[in-house]
């Protein structure tokens, strides 16, 4: 086994663990996955090609939204994650998986991301854009990013680059992780305000509870975005957003 393949299997984002905690937490996955896959049901293509970044097997994909798209391009690292994700949409007659590496974690210098996002927009000049869980990952992963910097290619550069596109994103805004596993209690997300203060309260209720929130660095304001709770296992809790950008908005 190569040494790259081998790391593919354990990326940090992805790889094994993420296909064993999709099995193990199907039953608390599916609330998050129904609505997800609600939004993306109401979302209206501009192109007839769809880019995906980083749908690991596809676990939070409509296929209803697949099928406006007659060719599916796919950025994806994982390989156990591209064989599962074939399979899931074994009735999708085009999809390809692009062998290019962009956003790589190995990047050190924050202008590479912005780099690798106007080489995407060339390498894919007809395709609408739809990042999976993938814009809140880059600056927990890649430690060189600055908070500073990702927080303005978030709130800015993103934007100005697809300006002439539609692309759309859910990512995480907050993932909380908990010291030990128990049942998460649930409630309805109005904004990120009402999150942080439900998380303090929930701290209060369960004072033996400890837990470490970790920051995605994607917050800011948006008119129609969306928030749900993910709660990927019994020690992880994270705040999602989806957002929906078309150039005629
Ligand atoms: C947090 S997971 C999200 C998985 C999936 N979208 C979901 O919501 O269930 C991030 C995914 O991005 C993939 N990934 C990480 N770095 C990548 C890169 N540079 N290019 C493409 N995919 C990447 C990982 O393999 C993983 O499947």
């Amino acid at each position: 086994m190569s040494e790259v393949y081998f790391s593919n299997l354990i990326n940090p984002a992805g790889g094994f663990c993420y296909h064993y905690k999709a099995y193990t937490n199907k039953h608390s996955w599916a609330s998050f996955l129904d609505q997800s896959k609600k939004w993306q049901t109401q979302l209206s293509n501009q192109n007839s090609k769809l880019l995906l970044i980083g749908p690991s097997a596809g676990y939070s994909l409509s296929s209803q939204l697949l099928s406006k798209y007659n060719q599916i391009d796919v950025l994806e690292i994982d390989s156990l994650a591209k064989w599962l994700f074939k399979k899931r949409f074994s009735k999708h007659p085009n999809i390809k998986f692009s062998n290019k590496i962009y956003f790589s974690i190995k990047n050190d210098s924050f202008n590479l991301i912005v780099e690798d996002l106007k080489q995407i927009k060339k390498d894919f000049p007809q395709h609408d854009i739809f990042f999976c869980n993938f814009l809140g990952q880059l600056p927990v992963l890649n430690k060189k990013i600055s908070e500073q910097d990702y927080r303005l290619f978030f709130t800015e550069e993103l934007h100005k680059i697809l300006s002439d596109r539609t692309w759309y994103s859910y990512h995480d805004i907050f993932s909380v992780h908990f010291k030990k596993p128990h049942e998460i209690e649930l409630f309805d997300v109005s904004s990120v305000d009402y999150f942080v203060d439900k998380l303090k309260e929930y701290g209060r209720n369960h004072s033996l509870l400890k837990f470490e929130v970790i920051d995605h660095l994607t917050q800011m304001n948006s008119k129609n975005d969306l928030l749900w709770l993910w709660p990927i296992t019994p020690k992880s809790l994270h705040l999602i957003q989806a957002i929906y950008y078309t150039p005629e908005q």
